[in-house]
Protein backbone atom coordinates (compact mmCIF):
# COMPACT_ATOMS: atom_id res chain seq x y z
CA UNK A 1 0.00 0.00 0.00
CA UNK A 2 1.55 3.49 -1.02
CA UNK A 3 1.39 6.36 1.71
CA UNK A 4 -1.62 7.97 2.90
CA UNK A 5 -3.57 10.46 1.02
CA UNK A 6 -5.72 12.78 2.75
CA UNK A 7 -8.63 14.66 2.05
CA UNK A 8 -9.91 17.46 4.46
CA UNK A 9 -13.11 19.65 4.27
CA UNK A 10 -13.92 22.28 5.86
CA UNK A 11 -9.97 23.40 6.02
CA UNK A 12 -10.52 26.98 6.74
CA UNK A 13 -12.55 26.89 9.85
CA UNK A 14 -11.80 26.98 13.79
CA UNK A 15 -10.18 23.54 13.87
CA UNK A 16 -9.55 23.03 10.13
CA UNK A 17 -6.90 25.55 9.96
CA UNK A 18 -4.71 24.13 12.85
CA UNK A 19 -5.34 20.07 11.52
CA UNK A 20 -4.63 21.02 8.29
CA UNK A 21 -0.80 22.33 8.93
CA UNK A 22 -0.67 19.88 11.43
CA UNK A 23 -1.27 17.09 9.07
CA UNK A 24 0.63 18.78 5.83
CA UNK A 25 3.82 18.43 8.60
CA UNK A 26 3.23 14.84 8.87
CA UNK A 27 2.53 13.63 5.47
CA UNK A 28 3.66 16.36 3.23
CA UNK A 29 1.87 18.78 1.75
CA UNK A 30 1.49 16.29 -1.88
CA UNK A 31 -0.44 14.41 0.24
CA UNK A 32 -2.75 16.57 1.77
CA UNK A 33 -5.65 17.95 -0.08
CA UNK A 34 -7.11 20.88 1.47
CA UNK A 35 -10.69 21.90 0.33
CA UNK A 36 -13.03 24.47 1.66
CA UNK A 37 -16.19 26.70 0.71
CA UNK A 38 -14.20 29.66 0.52
CA UNK A 39 -10.41 29.65 -0.42
CA UNK A 40 -7.89 30.35 2.07
CA UNK A 41 -5.48 32.80 3.21
CA UNK A 42 -2.73 30.35 3.21
CA UNK A 43 -1.24 29.18 -0.03
CA UNK A 44 -1.61 25.26 0.23
CA UNK A 45 0.31 23.05 -2.53
CA UNK A 46 -3.03 21.24 -3.22
CA UNK A 47 -6.37 23.79 -2.28
CA UNK A 48 -9.57 22.64 -4.14
CA UNK A 49 -12.73 24.72 -3.37
CA UNK A 50 -15.46 22.49 -2.45
CA UNK A 51 -19.38 22.25 -1.90
CA UNK A 52 -19.76 19.12 0.16
CA UNK A 53 -23.52 19.47 -1.26
CA UNK A 54 -21.82 19.05 -4.73
CA UNK A 55 -22.00 15.13 -4.77
CA UNK A 56 -19.92 15.02 -7.92
CA UNK A 57 -17.47 17.47 -6.88
CA UNK A 58 -16.44 15.21 -4.32
CA UNK A 59 -16.48 12.30 -5.89
CA UNK A 60 -13.68 13.60 -8.63
CA UNK A 61 -11.73 14.79 -6.01
CA UNK A 62 -11.51 11.36 -4.07
CA UNK A 63 -10.39 9.77 -7.51
CA UNK A 64 -8.42 12.03 -9.15
CA UNK A 65 -5.97 12.39 -5.86
CA UNK A 66 -6.49 8.34 -5.24
CA UNK A 67 -7.43 9.44 -1.66
CA UNK A 68 -7.34 7.06 1.34
CA UNK A 69 -8.70 9.21 4.36
CA UNK A 70 -10.99 12.02 5.02
CA UNK A 71 -11.36 14.21 7.69
CA UNK A 72 -14.43 15.22 7.13
CA UNK A 73 -14.55 18.86 9.12
CA UNK A 74 -17.18 20.71 6.76
CA UNK A 75 -20.50 21.95 8.52
CA UNK A 76 -22.51 24.58 10.07
CA UNK A 77 -22.31 25.54 13.88
CA UNK A 78 -24.90 25.40 16.59
CA UNK A 79 -25.71 29.45 16.87
CA UNK A 80 -25.56 30.00 13.26
CA UNK A 81 -27.71 26.34 12.39
CA UNK A 82 -30.61 28.19 14.28
CA UNK A 83 -30.81 31.18 12.32
CA UNK A 84 -30.89 28.81 8.76
CA UNK A 85 -32.07 25.32 9.98
CA UNK A 86 -32.75 24.10 6.42
CA UNK A 87 -29.71 25.09 4.86
CA UNK A 88 -27.71 23.54 8.51
CA UNK A 89 -29.42 20.16 8.11
CA UNK A 90 -28.65 20.02 4.46
CA UNK A 91 -24.96 21.10 4.54
CA UNK A 92 -24.41 18.82 8.22
CA UNK A 93 -26.18 16.05 6.91
CA UNK A 94 -26.82 15.67 3.02
CA UNK A 95 -23.09 17.05 2.71
CA UNK A 96 -22.02 14.06 4.79
CA UNK A 97 -23.87 11.96 3.16
CA UNK A 98 -22.14 12.72 0.12
CA UNK A 99 -18.61 12.37 1.59
CA UNK A 100 -19.99 8.82 2.92
CA UNK A 101 -21.07 7.75 -0.51
CA UNK A 102 -17.99 8.73 -2.13
CA UNK A 103 -15.87 7.45 -0.02
CA UNK A 104 -17.81 3.75 0.21
CA UNK A 105 -17.77 3.95 -3.99
CA UNK A 106 -14.25 4.26 -3.87
CA UNK A 107 -12.60 2.70 -1.50
CA UNK A 108 -11.60 5.46 0.98
CA UNK A 109 -10.23 3.15 3.71
CA UNK A 110 -10.62 5.74 7.22
CA UNK A 111 -13.28 8.60 7.73
CA UNK A 112 -13.18 11.11 10.75
CA UNK A 113 -16.11 12.76 11.58
CA UNK A 114 -16.51 15.62 14.49
CA UNK A 115 -19.54 15.33 16.43
CA UNK A 116 -20.53 17.99 19.30
CA UNK A 117 -21.22 18.71 22.90
CA UNK A 118 -24.79 19.75 20.77
CA UNK A 119 -26.18 16.14 20.68
CA UNK A 120 -26.94 16.58 24.54
CA UNK A 121 -30.53 17.78 25.26
CA UNK A 122 -32.48 18.34 28.58
CA UNK A 123 -32.70 14.93 29.74
CA UNK A 124 -28.81 13.92 29.62
CA UNK A 125 -27.00 13.83 33.10
CA UNK A 126 -25.69 17.13 33.27
CA UNK A 127 -22.58 17.10 35.13
CA UNK A 128 -20.16 13.71 33.99
CA UNK A 129 -22.87 12.77 30.93
CA UNK A 130 -22.10 9.08 30.57
CA UNK A 131 -20.97 8.11 26.61
CA UNK A 132 -24.13 6.35 26.34
CA UNK A 133 -26.62 9.22 27.32
CA UNK A 134 -30.10 10.03 25.69
CA UNK A 135 -29.54 12.06 22.89
CA UNK A 136 -32.79 14.56 22.43
CA UNK A 137 -31.03 17.98 21.25
CA UNK A 138 -32.86 20.89 20.57
CA UNK A 139 -30.88 22.25 17.86
CA UNK A 140 -30.94 21.66 14.35
CA UNK A 141 -27.06 21.30 14.57
CA UNK A 142 -27.11 18.82 17.45
CA UNK A 143 -30.15 16.76 15.62
CA UNK A 144 -27.57 17.12 12.60
CA UNK A 145 -24.87 15.41 14.39
CA UNK A 146 -26.61 12.90 16.37
CA UNK A 147 -28.11 11.71 12.80
CA UNK A 148 -24.22 12.01 11.42
CA UNK A 149 -23.33 9.81 14.59
CA UNK A 150 -26.00 7.20 13.53
CA UNK A 151 -24.65 7.17 9.97
CA UNK A 152 -21.30 6.36 10.72
CA UNK A 153 -22.44 3.56 12.49
CA UNK A 154 -24.48 2.57 9.95
CA UNK A 155 -22.00 2.87 7.51
CA UNK A 156 -19.41 0.77 9.48
CA UNK A 157 -21.65 -2.02 10.39
CA UNK A 158 -22.78 -2.28 6.82
CA UNK A 159 -19.90 -1.43 4.74
CA UNK A 160 -16.68 -1.82 6.90
CA UNK A 161 -16.09 1.92 6.15
CA UNK A 162 -13.53 2.37 9.32
CA UNK A 163 -15.28 5.83 10.48
CA UNK A 164 -14.30 7.15 13.80
CA UNK A 165 -15.26 10.41 16.05
CA UNK A 166 -15.62 12.44 18.85
CA UNK A 167 -17.75 14.54 20.45
CA UNK A 168 -16.00 17.60 20.26
CA UNK A 169 -16.36 20.29 23.70
CA UNK A 170 -16.18 24.11 23.09
CA UNK A 171 -12.41 24.13 21.24
CA UNK A 172 -9.74 27.49 22.38
CA UNK A 173 -6.97 28.26 20.18
CA UNK A 174 -5.11 31.33 19.68
CA UNK A 175 -4.61 30.39 16.10
CA UNK A 176 -8.23 31.12 14.68
CA UNK A 177 -11.36 32.55 15.60
CA UNK A 178 -14.53 29.97 15.65
CA UNK A 179 -17.58 31.15 14.02
CA UNK A 180 -21.49 30.37 15.01
CA UNK A 181 -21.01 28.42 17.84
CA UNK A 182 -22.33 29.16 21.19
CA UNK A 183 -19.26 28.30 22.96
CA UNK A 184 -17.34 30.88 20.69
CA UNK A 185 -17.42 33.62 23.86
CA UNK A 186 -14.35 31.28 25.56
CA UNK A 187 -12.21 32.62 22.51
CA UNK A 188 -13.76 35.99 21.96
CA UNK A 189 -13.07 36.82 25.67
CA UNK A 190 -9.40 36.52 25.19
CA UNK A 191 -9.21 38.69 22.09
CA UNK A 192 -11.41 41.25 24.01
CA UNK A 193 -9.77 41.38 27.47
CA UNK A 194 -6.48 41.70 25.47
CA UNK A 195 -7.27 44.37 22.86
CA UNK A 196 -10.21 46.02 25.29
CA UNK A 197 -9.71 45.18 28.58
CA UNK A 198 -13.34 44.25 28.66
CA UNK A 199 -15.65 41.53 27.58
CA UNK A 200 -19.29 40.88 27.08
CA UNK A 201 -20.36 37.64 27.42
CA UNK A 202 -23.33 37.02 25.70
CA UNK A 203 -23.69 33.68 28.19
CA UNK A 204 -24.30 34.03 32.04
CA UNK A 205 -22.22 33.86 34.73
CA UNK A 206 -22.49 30.48 35.72
CA UNK A 207 -23.21 28.29 32.27
CA UNK A 208 -20.46 25.75 32.52
CA UNK A 209 -19.94 23.83 29.30
CA UNK A 210 -17.36 21.08 28.33
CA UNK A 211 -14.35 22.88 26.41
CA UNK A 212 -10.73 21.72 25.56
CA UNK A 213 -7.78 23.34 24.13
CA UNK A 214 -6.97 23.17 20.49
CA UNK A 215 -3.32 21.37 20.97
CA UNK A 216 -5.56 18.62 23.20
CA UNK A 217 -8.28 18.04 20.31
CA UNK A 218 -5.72 17.96 17.93
CA UNK A 219 -3.78 15.54 19.54
CA UNK A 220 -7.46 13.58 20.30
CA UNK A 221 -7.96 13.59 16.45
CA UNK A 222 -4.73 12.27 15.18
CA UNK A 223 -4.45 9.66 18.22
CA UNK A 224 -8.27 7.95 17.37
CA UNK A 225 -7.36 8.23 13.88
CA UNK A 226 -3.97 6.49 14.92
CA UNK A 227 -5.33 3.48 16.96
CA UNK A 228 -5.87 0.00 15.68
CA UNK A 229 -9.40 -0.85 14.57
CA UNK A 230 -9.95 -2.89 16.97
CA UNK A 231 -9.79 -1.07 19.54
CA UNK A 232 -12.27 1.69 18.38
CA UNK A 233 -15.71 -0.20 20.33
CA UNK A 234 -17.71 2.93 19.95
CA UNK A 235 -19.11 3.87 16.47
CA UNK A 236 -21.17 6.35 17.10
CA UNK A 237 -18.91 8.75 18.82
CA UNK A 238 -16.64 9.34 21.88
CA UNK A 239 -17.55 11.61 24.70
CA UNK A 240 -14.09 13.42 25.35
CA UNK A 241 -13.14 16.79 27.95
CA UNK A 242 -10.71 19.08 28.24
CA UNK A 243 -11.21 21.50 31.14
CA UNK A 244 -14.79 21.90 31.45
CA UNK A 245 -15.69 26.27 33.45
CA UNK A 246 -17.94 29.02 33.47
CA UNK A 247 -17.88 32.09 32.15
CA UNK A 248 -17.38 33.55 35.16
CA UNK A 249 -14.05 30.77 35.78
CA UNK A 250 -12.51 31.78 32.87
CA UNK A 251 -12.94 35.39 33.76
CA UNK A 252 -11.42 35.27 36.76
CA UNK A 253 -8.54 33.15 35.36
CA UNK A 254 -7.94 35.60 32.89
CA UNK A 255 -8.16 38.36 35.88
CA UNK A 256 -4.56 37.07 37.11
CA UNK A 257 -3.14 37.93 34.29
CA UNK A 258 -4.95 40.78 33.67
CA UNK A 259 -6.06 42.51 36.18
CA UNK A 260 -8.20 45.29 35.28
CA UNK A 261 -9.67 43.05 33.04
CA UNK A 262 -13.40 43.44 33.57
CA UNK A 263 -16.39 41.26 32.22
CA UNK A 264 -20.02 41.60 31.84
CA UNK A 265 -22.85 39.63 31.06
CA UNK A 266 -25.85 40.15 28.31
CA UNK A 267 -26.91 36.72 27.97
CA UNK A 268 -29.12 36.45 24.33
CA UNK A 269 -30.58 33.56 22.08
CA UNK A 270 -27.20 31.70 22.61
CA UNK A 271 -27.93 31.55 26.65
CA UNK A 272 -31.21 28.91 25.65
CA UNK A 273 -29.10 26.02 23.33
CA UNK A 274 -25.67 26.72 26.23
CA UNK A 275 -28.66 25.66 29.08
CA UNK A 276 -29.79 22.65 26.71
CA UNK A 277 -26.35 21.26 26.52
CA UNK A 278 -24.02 18.98 29.61
CA UNK A 279 -22.09 20.99 31.61
CA UNK A 280 -19.22 18.04 31.66
CA UNK A 281 -18.68 14.72 30.10
CA UNK A 282 -17.27 11.56 31.44
CA UNK A 283 -14.97 10.57 28.69
CA UNK A 284 -13.56 7.21 30.66
CA UNK A 285 -14.82 5.23 27.38
CA UNK A 286 -11.84 7.26 25.28
CA UNK A 287 -9.30 7.24 27.68
CA UNK A 288 -10.03 2.87 27.91
CA UNK A 289 -9.75 2.38 24.22
CA UNK A 290 -7.28 4.64 22.95
CA UNK A 291 -5.56 6.61 26.15
CA UNK A 292 -7.32 9.91 25.71
CA UNK A 293 -5.83 12.07 28.06
CA UNK A 294 -5.58 16.19 27.48
CA UNK A 295 -2.76 17.91 29.45
CA UNK A 296 -4.20 21.43 29.48
CA UNK A 297 -6.11 23.10 32.42
CA UNK A 298 -8.16 26.17 32.54
CA UNK A 299 -4.98 27.99 34.43
CA UNK A 300 -2.58 26.13 31.86
CA UNK A 301 -4.57 27.63 28.69
CA UNK A 302 -5.66 31.08 30.00
CA UNK A 303 -1.53 31.16 30.11
CA UNK A 304 -0.97 30.06 26.88
CA UNK A 305 -3.54 31.53 25.04
CA UNK A 306 -2.35 34.97 26.77
CA UNK A 307 1.06 34.67 25.89
CA UNK A 308 0.44 33.46 21.95
CA UNK A 309 -2.06 36.21 21.73
CA UNK A 310 0.81 38.65 22.99
CA UNK A 311 3.39 37.18 20.91
CA UNK A 312 1.46 37.67 17.81
CA UNK A 313 0.56 41.18 18.46
CA UNK A 314 -3.52 40.70 19.06
CA UNK A 315 -3.53 44.30 20.18
CA UNK A 316 -3.19 45.68 16.12
CA UNK A 317 -6.52 44.09 15.45
CA UNK A 318 -7.91 40.46 15.93
CA UNK A 319 -8.80 40.20 12.25
CA UNK A 320 -5.62 41.14 11.21
CA UNK A 321 -3.83 38.71 13.44
CA UNK A 322 -6.32 36.07 12.18
CA UNK A 323 -5.18 37.03 8.42
CA UNK A 324 -1.48 36.20 9.40
CA UNK A 325 -1.62 33.47 10.86
N1 LIG B 1 -18.57 24.76 19.45
C1 LIG B 1 -19.81 24.21 18.98
C2 LIG B 1 -20.90 25.20 19.05
O1 LIG B 1 -20.86 25.99 19.95
C3 LIG B 1 -20.19 23.01 19.78
O2 LIG B 1 -19.75 21.90 19.10
O3 LIG B 1 -21.78 25.17 18.26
Amino acid sequence: MGSERILITGANGQLGTVLTERLIKMHGSDNVIVTDIKTPENNYTNFELLDVLNAVAIEEIIQKHRITTVYHLAAILSATGEKIPMKCWHVNVTGYLNILEACRKHNVQKIFYPSTIAVFGDDAQKVKAPQDSPLNPSTVYGMSKVSGEQWSKYYFNRYGLDIRSIRYPGVIGYQSLPGGGTTDYAVEIFHEALIHGTYTCFLSANTGLPMIYMEDVINATLDIMKADRDDISVRSSYNIEGASFTPAEIASEIQKHLPQFKMQYAPDERQAIADSWVSSLDDSKAREDWNWKPTFTLPEMTKDMIQNLRDLGVNESKKKLIKEI
